[in-house]
């Protein structure tokens, strides 16, 4: 599997355990992204010339198949610059049609990128914050959502898999629940989709954002899938080039959806190298990527538990990633440490500060798996923890 993804082969010295924070690119994305830019290189939807227009069918290709994938129709694909991008906008568009008192739930367990626009609008609008209570592992449960959900509940906005402990939120009986009062829902898909089966219309969810980065798709891209009625209802929150329809000294009308909320230059090269990204996943097939994530993490797991001056968060679930701490060691100094024996993964909190103030820890490590890891990559990943524990405990960091 390795063969695919040159920076792995580039690397070998190195073991790479961060794809929570950014997946290996395979070839055939990188090839798509240097067709664009060897054979094309020019703007799309605006030129009439045989490059631009074969350029525009590309991207529209692109298109088809992210709403394919969903299981949601074309016009409901919004291209945006990523996951961050946009939750941004769902949250500046549902703004403006909010009112005194009006409610918006979410959660601790966020990632910033999910919890700071609503932050962001509470500042600004008179509405009210509502967090559901998490349990004491840090979990979202259906029966803590039902205490927070009311009559004036407007929008819930939540993440479908924590990005630090890998916790799965029931959001299918909370996208039900939400529905019943008029809410709209809003899931943060970023660490879901690299590893599930994403089917919007199934889930009946509203909008559902995600970046191509993590499941082995180009940087500078995501998706904000937003339901047809929904587009079609709220303003674009970014104004300029090609998003408008007619435009006046005084006046302008907007291009029909997608194309309002798409503003300027797409980032063409990208949307170029959604088809082999998507062709890799379906060709081994998201439940089969996923159990080799799971099973590598696994036999990670399996060794650290034997390991006394390691803590780890997030052992009960079934997930990609080890959320865990060196006891003693600051989680800066443990990763610098595994950096120097070339291991790779992530340390601090991971864009997500409430939820580590909740779990009274100022900062945590992160190891994430995926389908292109191996056995070896396990190995010597448990070697380098070793290793960082031996050197902690003669520096008089562990008792
Ligand atoms: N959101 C990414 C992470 O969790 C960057 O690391």
């Amino acid at each position: 599997m390795k063969e695919l993804f040159p920076a792995l082969l580039n690397n070998k010295d190195s073991v790479y355990l961060d794809s929570a924070a950014s997946s290996i690119k395979p070839k055939a994305v990188i090839d798509a992204i240097n067709d664009y830019y060897l054979n094309y290189s020019c703007n799309i939807d605006r030129g009439v010339y045989k490059e631009s227009i074969s350029a525009t069918n590309k991207c529209n290709e692109s298109r088809e198949m992210v709403a394919k994938y969903i299981n949601a129709k074309k016009e409901e694909i919004v291209f945006t610059r990523g996951a961050s991008n946009s939750l941004n906008m769902v949250a500046m568009m549902i703004s403006e049609t909010l009112n005194d008192g009006d409610e918006v739930i979410t959660s601790e367990l966020e990632h910033h990128s999910s919890f700071l626009p609503w932050l962001n609008v509470s500042k600004h609008k008179n509405i009210v914050l509502k967090f559901v209570e998490l349990t004491s592992d840090a979990k979202i449960t259906v029966e803590n959502f039902k205490k927070v959900l009311t009559n004036k509940t407007k929008v819930v906005a939540l993440t479908h898999v924590s990005n630090v402990l890998g916790y799965k939120t029931p959001i299918e009986e909370i996208i039900k629940l939400s529905h019943e009062v008029g809410a709209i829902v809003s899931i943060d898909g970023a660490q879901a989709i690299p590893h599930m089966k994403i089917d919007v219309k199934a889930l009946d969810v509203d909008f559902y954002s995600f970046s191509l980065h993590k499941m082995c798709g180009p940087t500078g891209l995501g998706v904000l899938y937003g339901k047809k009625e929904l587009l079609e209802k709220y303003n674009p929150v970014e104004l300029g080039g090609e998003m408008n329809d007619e435009v006046s000294i005084d006046s302008v009308t907007y291009k029909a959806i997608p194309h309002k909320f798409e503003t300027g230059t797409m980032p063409i090269a990208s949307i170029f190298a959604v088809k082999p990204c998507i062709e890799l996943l379906n060709s081994i097939g998201i439940d089969n990527i996923e159990k080799r994530s799971v099973y590598l993490r696994n036999l990670a797991l399996k060794e650290m538990m034997k390991m006394d001056d390691i803590i780890v968060y997030n052992a009960s679930e079934e997930s990609s990633i080890i959320a865990f701490n060196i006891r003693g060691v600051h989680s800066h100094d443990a990763v610098s440490s595994l950096a120097e024996d070339n291991i790779c993964i992530r340390a601090g909190h991971h864009c997500a500060e409430p939820l580590h103030k909740f779990l009274k820890l100022s900062s945590t490590l992160r190891a994430s798996f995926y389908f292109y890891n191996d056995e070896e990559d396990v190995r010597k990943f448990i070697d380098g923890l070793n290793k960082t524990i031996e050197f902690f405990k003669e520096v008089g960091y562990i008792g």
